[in-house]
C-alpha cells in the first residue's frame, strides 16, 4: 500500500537503511518486517542465529535478497558490534534507523542472582552502550537525517517490584538515552535524533509467545507496537510510551506521576506497593481518571 503524505518521513522512507538488534524475535523481528514493507534496506542482528536466519528470509521475501544483511551479533561483545557496523557501511554507506532493541529478561533480586545481574547489564545496558558508541560517530557524519531508538521499559520508570535487576537495567537505558538526546541536540550539524521506546505488554519471546500459547487479550502484538512506535517517531516524539490492551496511556501517565511524587513528596520507596500508601494510590488513580473521563 502506498504511504499517505502524513506517513512520508525522511528517515522512515524507501531506500534508507535500518539496523535492528534483537531481530530474531518479537519486537525486533516485527520492526524488520514493517520497515521492509516501507522499502528500507534491512540489517538484522541477533545472538540467536536460527531465529535471525528466519527473520532474514522473511525480510528478503519483501525487499529482495540484495536488500537484507543477516549479521549474527552478540551486542554485549564490542567486536561483534563493530563488525556489524562495518558490514552495514560497506554494503550501504549509511544508517537511517538504528533500533537498539536486543534485551533479556532474566531474574535478579536485590541480594540474589548476581550472575543474572551481570548478564542482564551486559546485554540490556552495555549492549545498548556498545551499539550507541559504535554507530553514533558514523551516523553523525551523515548529511541526511537519522534516528536511533533505544528500547527501554515502563519497568525502568515505575520500577514495579519483582525483578530489581531488569528494572535497574531499563532505568539505566532511560537515563542514558535522555543523555544521548540532549548531547545530540547540542551537537552542531547533528541530523541525528534519539528516541526512547517504552513498550507496553507485548506478546514476544520474552513474555511467553514462543511457548505456542495464545496471545493474552491484554497484550499487544509486536506489530502493533512497531506501528505505534514508527508513528511516534514520525511525530518527533522522544518518549514513545506505548499502551496495550490492558493499560491505556492515561493510566501510565498517572502511575508515572505518582512514582515521581515518591521523590518529590518524600514518600517511602515504591509507595504504590506500600501497605500504608496503596489505598492512597488507588484513590489518586480513580480521581485522576474520573477527571479525564
Ligand atoms: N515484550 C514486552 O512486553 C516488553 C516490554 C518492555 C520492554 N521490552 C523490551 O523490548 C526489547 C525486545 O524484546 P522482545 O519483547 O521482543 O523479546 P524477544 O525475546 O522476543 O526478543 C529479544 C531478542 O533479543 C535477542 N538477544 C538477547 N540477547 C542478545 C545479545 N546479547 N545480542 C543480540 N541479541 C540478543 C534475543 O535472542 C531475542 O531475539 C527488549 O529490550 C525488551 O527488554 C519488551
Amino acid at each position: 500500500m502506498a504511504p499517505t503524505d502524513s506517513q512520508v518521513h525522511p528517515v522512515i522512507h524507501e531506500g534508507r537503511v535500518a539496523v535492528i538488534t534483537g531481530a530474531a524475535s518479537g519486537i525486533g523481528r516485527a520492526a524488520a518486517l514493517e520497515l521492509a514493507k516501507i522499502g528500507l534496506k534491512i540489517a538484522v542482528a541477533d545472538v540467536n542465529e536460527d531465529g535471525l536466519l528466519q527473520t532474514g528470509a522473511e525480510v528478503a521475501k519483501i525487499v529482495g535478497e540484495a536488500n537484507v544483511l543477516v549479521v549474527p551479533t552478540n551486542v554485549s561483545k564490542l567486536d561483534d558490534v563493530v563488525r556489524l557496523r562495518d558490514k552495514v557501511y560497506e554494503a550501504w554507506g549509511e544508517v537511517g534507523v538504528l533500533m537498539n532493541n536486543a534485551g533479556i529478561g532474566l531474574n535478579g533480586t536485590s541480594w540474589d542472582g548476581l550472575d543474572n545481574w551481570h548478564k542482564i547489564f551486559d546485554v540490556n545496558v552495555f549492549g545498548i552502550v556498545n551499539v550507541q558508541q559504535t554507530f553514533v560517530p558514523s551516523m553523525l557524519h551523515q548529511e541526511n537525517p537519522a534516528v536511533i531508538l533505544n528500547t527501554g521499559s515502563k519497568q525502568g520508570i515505575t520500577n514495579p517490584p519483582g525483578n530489581a535487576a531488569y528494572n535497574a537495567s531499563k532505568a539505566a537505558v532511560k537515563s542514558l538515552t535522555e543523555g544521548l538526546a540532549h548531547e545530540l541536540r547540542g551537537t552542531p550539524e547533528s541530523n541525528l535524533t534519539a528516541h526512547l521506546l517504552i513498550p507496553g505488554w507485548v506478546w514476544t519471546g520474552m513474555t511467553g509467545a514462543n511457548s505456542g500459547a495464545e496471545k493474552p487479550q491484554g497484550a499487544w502484538t509486536p506489530q502493533e507496537t512497531v506501528l505505534y512506535a514508527l508513528d511516534q517517531v514520525r511525530q518527533g516524539k522522544f518518549y514513545i510510551l506505548c499502551p496495550d490492551n490492558e493499560t491505556r496511556r492515561e493510566v501510565d501517565q498517572l502511575r508515572i506521576m505518582w512514582t515521581a511524587g515518591d521523590v518529590a513528596e518524600g514518600r517511602p520507596a515504591l509507595s504504590r506497593w506500600h501497605r500504608d500508601y496503596k489505598p492512597l494510590f488507588e484513590e489518586y488513580l480513580k480521581d485522576g481518571l474520573s477527571q479525564l473521563d
